[in-house]
């Protein structure tokens, strides 16, 4: 389990990994997030110097349509709000900038509530 949240009374921005709190950003080292977020993103990304000329795994190296046991995800996706309660995102936009390297899928489903699955092998004869 992952959560980032804004501590209230100190403004810092606070890292917890698997219940518990690794550190945090101090609140002065930001312009745009001093007070809130106005988006946030979840996912991968690839850098290559080259252009996309790159056979560097997005997650697993699996595309999103392969699923569950292949393609990696995130699941439970949640938002905490100004009260710090968690909540499902409103409005789950998806980006990808080379569908045939890497892509995402999201839904919303049971106990995983909303998730996405991410990911592929980047270079590939669809993305050269
Ligand atoms: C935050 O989320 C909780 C739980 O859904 C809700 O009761 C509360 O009204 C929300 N607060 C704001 C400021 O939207």
């Amino acid at each position: 389990d992952i959560l980032v949240w804004k501590d209230r009374a100190g403004g810092n921005w606070w890292l917890q990994v698997g219940g518990y709190n690794v550190g945090y950003w101090p609140s002065y080292i930001f312009s745009d997030l001093a007070h809130s977020a106005s988006a946030i993103m979840w996912g991968g990304e690839i850098f290559s110097p080259d252009a996309g000329q790159t056979s560097t795994h997005m997650g697993s190296g699996h595309f999103p349509n392969e699923g569950f046991g292949k393609a990696s995800h995130i699941k439970n996706i949640q938002v905490v709000n100004s009260s710090n309660c968690l909540n499902p995102p409103s409005d789950v936009g998806l980006i990808t900038e080379r569908n045939n390297c890497y892509n995402v899928q999201t839904g919303n489903y049971g106990d995983w509530g909303t998730y996405i699955y991410y990911g592929g092998p980047g270079n590939n004869p669809n993305c050269p």
